[in-house]
């Protein structure tokens, strides 16, 4: 572990299927105005809406229904949240969805009372909140961004064709988030497939930087392979329990800070993925599964050690008798076979990218120098078009 860092994380988690026993252990921490975020209507038809209401109800707490948190949440309903936080002045914003949902709820609890424009403000200039900040509960029903144990809020500005995120810091964290694994049952296949592969893109990312020997990457190692061994149980039969709670579990320990310690972390196909994003309004998952295999195998040769170890401790590579370039693909093959048989997006036209918007989205994508090789804008447009003719 070279370099030097600090850890924290106040989000305090409840996890297994009783976990929403707590939440009105929780409530009595905030006061009475609840603001209540979800998205388009799926906690309505799988039953946890009345499940939540009802604890709310039960608690005496006065309810603000804020409903509709689209994916890939964007700043116009932003500013519609602000709007009710504000005029009700809400003590607490409690999510119910996924990371859309989360993320939302984070941007609106920096933005509710900050009296400058918060799209120019927190994404377009970075800036860190100086105003009150409103605290943030969630429950979680879709899995795979992290965003219930993370400062993360992505948000998408369609107008200006950019879909950025910003990583606050731990005042902005959800304060508690509730993980019931059962929750997840409902979420349909496309959308589980999506948020595997985004649980594995985030280890990934922190995983492919850096030359130390890092105990970080031990327990990504660690990471990945219970979420191929779960994720293939998953698939068959969504309603396994034990699969849906190691990659609920997983999820939040991919991208909740730890395994960044010690590392300079690369975060480059999330960034080509996030553009496609602003351009497609795709799935965020299916847009990093379209851009991977091209990205690793371009810049495999440049962290060949790595990209080596990766294929024999995470794919289990056999390396008698094998140049290092062979077992390298090897791995990267045996990652490719695992995408196919989850069923993700290998081609990135079935995300609705055209030739004519390659321009476009490799100058919005942001440029990092964390990963193994800094990226020219020709060689951004080289990987999506691969995925293309893929
Ligand atoms: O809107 P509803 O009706 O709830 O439907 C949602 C949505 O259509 C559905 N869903 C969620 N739970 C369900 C369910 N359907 C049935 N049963 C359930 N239990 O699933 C769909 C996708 O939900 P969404 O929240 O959009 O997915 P996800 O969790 O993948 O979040 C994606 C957003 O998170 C951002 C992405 O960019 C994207 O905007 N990210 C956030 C990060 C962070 N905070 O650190 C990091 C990530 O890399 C990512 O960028
Ligand atoms: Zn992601």
């Amino acid at each position: 572990m070279l370099g030097n860092f600090s850890y924290s994380n106040p989000t305090k988690l409840y996890f297994g299927d009783d976990s929403l026993s707590f939440l009105a252990e929780e409530l009595k921490k905030y006061g009475n105005k609840i603001m209540l975020s979800y998205g388009g209507g799926s906690i309505k038809r799988n039953g946890i809406y009345d499940d939540v209401v009802k604890v709310l109800k039960d608690c005496g707490k006065e309810v603000f229904e804020d409903p509709g948190v689209m994916s890939n949440p964007t700043v116009d309903k932003l500013y519609e949240g602000c709007k009710i936080a504000r005029e009700n002045d809400v003590d607490l914003i409690l999510a119910v969805g996924g990371g859309s949902t989360i993320d939302y709820a984070k941007a609106v609890s920096v933005s509710a009372w900050c009296d400058s424009d918060p799209w120019d403000k927190y994404y377009l200039k970075m800036e860190e909140p100086d105003n009150r900040i409103i605290p943030v509960g969630s429950i979680l029903t879709m899995v795979g961004t992290g965003s219930e144990m993370n400062g993360g809020s992505v948000i998408t500005n369609h107008e200006q064709k950019l879909k950025i995120g910003h990583v606050f810091g731990e005042e902005v964290m959800p304060k508690f988030s509730i993980l019931n694994p059962k929750y997840t049952f409902t979420v349909p296949k496309y959308q589980m497939i999506a948020g595997i592969f985004d649980i594995m893109s985030h280890i990934m990312e922190q995983y492919f930087s850096g030359d130390d020997d890092n105990t970080s990457d031990y327990i990504s190692e660690a990471l990945m392979k219970s979420l191929i061994n779960s994720s293939r149980v998953a698939v068959k039969n969504p309603e396994d329990y034990e699969a849906r709670s190691n990659i609920m579990w997983t999820a939040t320990w991919a991208l909740n800070t730890l395994i960044a310690c010690g590392k300079a972390t690369d975060w480059e196909v999330h960034m080509i993925g996030q553009a496609i994003g602003a351009y497609t309004d795709a799935t965020h998952g299916m847009t990093l599964s379209a851009v991977s295999l091209p990205y690793y195998r371009m810049i495999a040769p440049y962290g060949l050690h790595k990209f080596k170890r990766f294929a024999t401790a995470v794919w289990d590579v056999c390396i008698e008798g094998k140049t290092d370039e062979e077992i390298v693909e090897e791995g990267l093959s045996a990652m490719e076979s695992w995408m196919k048989e989850l069923g993700l997006v290998l081609n990135a036209k079935e995300l609705g990218v055209t030739y004519d918007m390659l321009d476009g989205i490799a100058d919005a994508t942001f440029i990092f120098d964390g990963g193994y090789k800094v990226l020219t804008k020709d060689e951004i447009i080289s990987i999506i078009k691969q995925s293309m003719n893929y």
